[in-house]
């Protein structure tokens, strides 16, 4: 059976660069026969302690989207320098225990391979990269050391499509290779 990497875009735009970027990615991958999906958790409810247990059904399907991934695959935009809130929530959600009374994230999440990319203005991403590097680690998931951060060419913002370069697909497609290595 093939592998699986769940893609989780941190922009609900439906134009959204970083889904651009996880569109390219995920075509490379498929050409080495991996199989990829991308996670909707744009009806997610905002995490509150109070709805925790039983979760709401919109929680268990995510859960399961993640249960049923060999890897998570995050492509994200930067939000004042750090993580959107709506990707912050999902984070949040798969931190917890399924079952009342158990502690940190559940089995399915702890281990699991985790690749982070993102695009952004001038920061390449790299202020969203570094926070969301440190909450993975203490959320327990296994993070591929190679990340890879892109600016959005002006075009971009004039146009509303994102033309990846030649020497931004060279980035990607190293962090494809070293993540099929770890795979
Ligand atoms: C709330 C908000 C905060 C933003 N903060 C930053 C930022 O700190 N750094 C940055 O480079 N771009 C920032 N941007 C601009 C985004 O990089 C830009 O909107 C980008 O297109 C978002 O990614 P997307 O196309 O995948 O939706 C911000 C955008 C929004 C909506």
């Amino acid at each position: 059976m093939n592998k699986k990497v769940l893609f989780v875009v941190g922009s609900l735009r439906e134009k959204s660069f970083n889904r651009t970027v996880a569109e390219y990615i995920s075509k490379r991958l498929e050409e080495k026969g991996i199989e990829t999906s991308f996670l909707d958790y744009s009806k997610l409810p905002f995490m509150n302690q109070d709805i925790e247990f039983p979760a709401p059904i919109e929680v268990e399907k995510v859960r399961n989207d993640v249960k049923g991934a060999d890897a998570l695959w995050i492509v994200t935009p930067e939000y004042n320098g750090s993580v959107p809130g709506a990707l912050k929530n999902f984070l949040d959600w798969i931190s917890r225990p399924v079952v009342k009374g158990n502690f940190g994230a559940p089995e399915f999440v702890k281990g699991k391979l985790v690749a982070v990319s993102g695009v952004a203005g001038k920061s390449e991403a790299s202020l969203v990269i570094t926070e969301i590097s440190g909450l993975l680690t203490r959320m327990g998931l296994n993070l591929l050391e190679e990340k890879v951060g892109l600016s959005l060419l002006v075009e971009a913002f004039q146009t509303g499509v994102f033309n990846l370069s030649d020497e931004q697909k060279v980035k990607l497609d190293n962090e494809v290779k070293v993540f099929i290595e770890k795979f």
